[in-house]
């Protein structure tokens, strides 16, 4: 049985601020459980890209003294870019300002314009910029600043387009009761439902080009430009060849992944969209909370932003992936500090499975040069205990990524590692190698016993960790002479009962170990 296609997708990030740390804590979460699913066996198409019309990107290219596609151009070459060195696996990379979305967003409209669910009408608001949206009083803080930005909102009024949303406030209500996970984790569909209890207003989607004009024409008046969310959210949908190419089962197994600042436009703004266009309902939408520095959310507009590339650069490769999902509580904010970064990278990098790698390649190569074959009729009851903990952690990880429970499912492969190194530690391969090497034969026979344990054992973590850590894994399981077929090693492959390691030349270099900066740097 083939099994069943997914599709994943992160937001559309504007492009008025290079990719800073909160941007990738999605992007690489999609790119992680992508290669989860495609472990498990599922074939994956994974989204990203840039949204670049509004009147923000507007503002800051004329700040800038640059056109506005030439300043969209080159943000979305930052963010492409930045995901490649990161080795971000996406198929997808959307821009707003392609040709084809153009012209499915006017189809879109025109569609909504003819059935009479859109209406011309004067709106009086607080229009924030930073969120590219009116909000509610309600949404504001006390002092009257919108929360995520700590600016005041504009009070703006105007005639515009409105999409009548308020129809499908009954239907949205129902949908969310009847499917319990299509807002993960429940606090968040909880803060929908709430949001829900007030009547739901008609969403502005037009602006007049008086005001802006970087953005997608109406196709009924030449006079308007597009809201940007209302064209931007569109793009998950086109991306599946929707309306004439349209890959329905495709489209019906999609997870949009996203922070909590985007929680309305994609819990209602977009459901209410695609009942109107009489699309089917998205499967799941999965909110993150944020990444704070001190007790800000990291953003652009505070000026409190981390950079990945550098830190990469600077911490070594694939840390902050690892990070990353290690800290977060997968719908609560997390703080991002270099103390708690540092002490993650020596904790279960460097010193955990790094260390294990290095200790034990470094004797079996030694040793067995070339092939290490194991005789399963020499194991002993400690050592088929010690191999059991490849099924555990197997299962404990793959429950973690059902329940969103990332840090549940490190957690239980850093376990595994621990549980490795203490085997390692009550088996003392050096001194049983040492006792080989003045030719006690049965010190050699148990030597090539507990090597071979341990290579099975390594072989799982480097199987079950491939999500987070792509490239350490690979090289691990390349100096053990494992292969595989297809783009990634099958879950499976980490319960595998191997007869021989054809061993590669040298132990890899995984981890180094990190220090902070001193206070003057
Ligand atoms: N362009 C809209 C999204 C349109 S989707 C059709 C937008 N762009 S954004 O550049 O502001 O990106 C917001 C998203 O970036 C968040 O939802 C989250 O995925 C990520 N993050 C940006 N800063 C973040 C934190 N400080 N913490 C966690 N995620 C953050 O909104």
């Amino acid at each position: 049985m083939k099994s069943a296609r997914r599709y994943l997708t992160t937001p559309l990030y504007y492009v008025n601020a290079k990719p800073h740390l909160g941007h990738s804590y999605t992007t690489i979460l999609v790119d992680v459980i992508k290669r989860h699913l495609v472990q498990r066996g599922n074939p994956v198409i994974a989204l990203t890209g840039t949204d670049e019309h509004g009147e923000k990107i507007e503002q800051m290219a004329k700040a800038a003294g640059q056109d506005p596609k030439a300043f969209a151009d080159e943000i979305s070459g930052h963010f492409r870019e930045t995901w490649k060195q990161m080795h971000l696996d996406f198929d997808i990379f959307y821009r707003t300002t392609d040709a084809s979305h153009v012209k499915k967003v006017q189809q879109a409209l025109t569609k909504l314009k003819d059935q009479g669910d859109i209406v011309y009408r004067e709106y009086t608001g607080n229009y924030c910029l930073g969120c590219e949206r009116f909000r509610t009083d309600a949404e504001l803080t006390a002092d009257g600043l919108c929360p995520d930005h700590q600016k005041k909102p504009e009070a703006r009024s105007e005639a515009n387009y409105f999409f009548l949303m308020s129809k499908y406030q009954k239907r949205l209500i129902d949908h969310i009761e009847k499917n319990p996970s299509f807002i993960e984790p429940a606090h968040y569909k909880n803060e929908v439902l709430a949001f829900l209890k007030q009547p739901l207003e008609d969403l502005s989607i037009s602006r007049p080009k008086s005001r802006l004009k970087w953005g997608i024409e109406l196709p009924f008046d030449s006079n308007h430009v597009t809201y940007v969310w209302f064209d931007a959210l569109l793009n998950y949908l086109n991306a599946t060849g929707w309306p004439d190419q349209f890959d329905q089962a495709l489209w019906e197994s999609v997870t949009h992944f996203t922070a909590k600042d985007i929680l309305k436009p994609h819990g209602i703004y977009w459901p209410t969209m695609l009942m109107a266009l009489n699309v089917p309902q998205y499967k799941t939408l999965q909110v993150h909370g944020y990444w704070l520095m001190g007790q800000s959310k990291m953003s652009k507009s505070l000026g409190n932003v981390v950079r990945p590339l550098e830190v990469e650069e600077k911490y070594g490769r694939e840390t902050l992936r690892f990070f990353l999902l290690r800290e977060m509580s997968f719908g609560l904010d997390s703080s991002f500090t270099l103390e708690n970064y540092v002490t993650c990278i020596n904790a279960y990098l460097a010193n955990g499975i790094g260390n294990l790698v290095s200790r034990v390649l470094t004797i079996a190569l030694k040793n067995f040069p070339g092939t290490l074959a194991l005789d399963e009729k020499t194991l002993t009851a400690e050592d088929k205990k010690a191999l059991e903990a490849r099924a555990s952690a197997l299962s404990q990880w793959d429950q973690g990524f059902d329940e969103l429970k990332y840090q549940n499912s490190l957690k239980a492969w850093s376990d595994l590692v621990t549980a490795v190194d203490l085997y390692v530690n009550e088996m003392k391969p050096w001194a049983l190698a040492k006792a080989a090497g003045t030719g006690d034969a049965t010190a050699t026979e148990r030597l090539k016993t507990v090597m071979g344990v341990c290579l099975r054992l390594i072989q799982a973590a480097a199987v079950i960790i491939y999500p987070v850590l792509p490239r350490a894994s690979l090289d691990i399981l390349k100096t053990l002479g494992v292969q595989f077929s297809g783009p990634a090693p099958d879950s499976k492959l980490a319960l595998e009962d191997r007869r021989e390691f054809k061993l590669g030349a040298e132990v890899p270099k995984l981890f180094m170990r990190v220090q902070l900066p001193s206070v003057d740097a």
